[in-house]
């Protein structure tokens, strides 16, 4: 969990700084991910996916709505904007089909692995293709970058137990949630 500390940190850092350090947390997430599934450590395993799907559905929620939303006014390609918000929807039906699995279930892996290559994919997309297309328009990158991170961890918060630990059953509940919210 953040402290203000951290917060006000945060809070200085562009909106690129912010998603670009989102992105790698959750590929060394997979990275883990997969070295557990391997041992066959279903306990631990079905942690880092939950913490990989937590962390994917509050990214791409605050993601749409503070930086794409900014993004469509300043950066004259919607087609860009338009193919990343439909990856999401993609994501996100694949995020809710994992939460709704039991993690013995032998398609569970695959599902991981398929979300793993799939978020690659976004990611480079929009690292190569999105961000230098938001570094040329008159978009205030820090503004961008606070309210990122105040909608995310509002997310965040809403699958987290009294302890700050992700609670499964909410979980669940805000993954099918933004999987049927559709554009
Ligand atoms: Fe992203
Ligand atoms: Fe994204």
């Amino acid at each position: 969990m953040n402290t203000p500390q951290t917060l006000s940190k945060q809070r200085q850092k562009s909106a690129l700084t912010l998603l670009k350090a989102d992105h790698d947390k959750v590929k060394q997430l997979f990275k883990l991910y997969e070295k557990l599934a391997e041992k066959e450590d279903v306990a631990g395993k079905t942690a880092i996916a939950n913490e990989i799907c937590a962390e994917l559905t509050a990214h791409a929620a605050a993601e749409e709505e503070v930086f794409y939303s900014a993004a469509k006014e300043k950066i004259d390609d919607d087609d860009l904007i338009n193919e990343a918000d439909v990856e999401h929807d993609t994501a996100k039906d694949l995020i809710a089909q994992i939460q709704i699995m039991s993690p013995t279930n032998p398609m569970y892996d695959a599902k991981m692995k398929v979300l793993d290559e799939y978020i690659t994919h976004h990611v480079e997309e929009e690292e190569s293709e999105m961000f230098p297309k938001a570094r040329e328009a008159d978009l205030d990158l820090k503004a961008l970058g606070a309210e990122f991170t105040e909608r995310k961890e509002e997310l965040l918060e809403k699958v987290q137990d009294a302890q700050g630990n992700i609670d499964p059953a909410k979980l669940k509940i805000l993954a099918v949630e933004e999987a049927s919210h559709k554009h």
